[in-house]
């Protein structure tokens, strides 16, 4: 019997490769750019499987292009990117790799919070700069960590890996939720639930954001809720880019309203290089990058893999975010 054809959008763990390559007639995206929009709607016309990642579209348009799609894997966690309710009107299963990249992200929060607190991107700019001139009682001066309070807005998976974290800096840990109270947890890492996000906004040193991105969250975080916050406070966002108003961000920053700010992620990536975040000295940027150890970029390979090969078959993918299609 001929193998189920599919299109993977980019190089990624050899194994996962492997995998999709022994149960598959697999094609490639070689390229270190995702396939542009048009290349992908050929791609797609003829394939049972897509291997996409959250830079790729999938969406009605590519769908209907797709007549024999029956899974679309992501390579992530959000599925943002993928219109999940079309997906399952067109009778196809979506994959997604939640769980395995929850501490690694966390790991990258945290370096967030501390590089931002502690000005350690500007501190590397001054040395290299030839700033250095000496041990000063005032240079660079951030604020401490330990026994600050931290504010989690959002508290799924990864927020709870935060709050775990913050025990060992003897942390008060405050947390914003709004699809569900967690009793035990709180018992178990000292959390103190906040009802309404301004009040948790208002009392953190530390502000650090873990929801999904999806139309309530969307410019979660703007004018009023930067207003709201401390003057030496630090926002970090490693969830989606659009859930923080970029251009109230710069605002706040600017004017000292906060006083600095990491983002792994923002409203255009990449972020244009003409952004006027990128004329601040009190925000660092990186890349996206919250997931990307090398054991946890291949775990999200290989359960990328795994979710596209069981979809091929008809079979449940052992992780589905639309899991009726396959139940009707
Ligand atoms: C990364 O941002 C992911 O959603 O996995």
């Amino acid at each position: 019997m001929a193998k189920p054809k599919v299109f993977v959008a980019r190089k990624m763990a050899q194994e996962a490769l492997d995998m999709i390559a022994d149960a598959t007639e697999m094609e490639l995206w070689e390229d270190e750019l995702p396939p542009p929009r048009d290349v992908l709607l050929k791609k797609v016309q003829d394939i049972d499987g897509l291997l996409s990642l959250l830079t790729d579209k999938v969406d009605a348009e590519l769908m209907d292009a797709a007549p024999k799609l029956k899974v679309v894997s992501n390579m992530a966690v959000g599925f943002d990117n993928i219109d999940v309710p079309e997906a399952t009107k067109h009778g196809i299963v979506v994959g997604n790799t939640p769980g395995v990249l929850t501490e690694t992200t966390a790991d990258f929060a945290w370096a967030l919070i501390m590089a931002t607190g502690r000005r350690v991107a500007e501190g590397d700019r001054w040395t290299r700069s030839g700033k250095w001139k000496t041990w000063g009682p005032m240079i660079l001066q951030g604020h401490d960590i330990h026994h600050a309070t931290l504010g989690i807005v959002g508290c799924g998976r990864i927020g709870l890996e935060i709050a775990k974290r913050a025990r060992g800096f003897d942390m008060k840990v405050l947390y914003h939720d709004t699809i569900r109270r967690k009793p035990e947890e709180e018992k178990e890492l000292g959390l103190e639930f906040i009802p309404k996000l301004h009040d948790l906004l208002s009392k953190a040193d530390f502000v650090t954001v873990h929801v999904p991105l999806m139309a309530e969250t969307r410019h979660l975080i703007s004018t009023a809720e930067f207003a709201a916050m401390k003057p030496t406070a630090v926002f970090v966002n490693s969830s989606r880019g659009p859930v923080v108003d970029q251009k109230a961000l710069y605002q706040a920053l600017k004017s000292g309203q906060i006083f600095a700010a990491g983002l792994d992620v923002t409203e255009v990536e990449p972020i244009p290089m003409d952004d006027p975040l990128l004329t601040l000295d009190n925000i660092i940027l990186a890349p996206h990058i919250a997931s990307a150890s090398v054991a946890t970029r291949t775990k999200m390979a290989t359960m990328a893999a795994a979710n596209l090969i069981a979809g091929l078959k008809g079979e449940m993918p052992p992780n589905c975010v639309n899991p009726e299609v396959l139940q009707k």
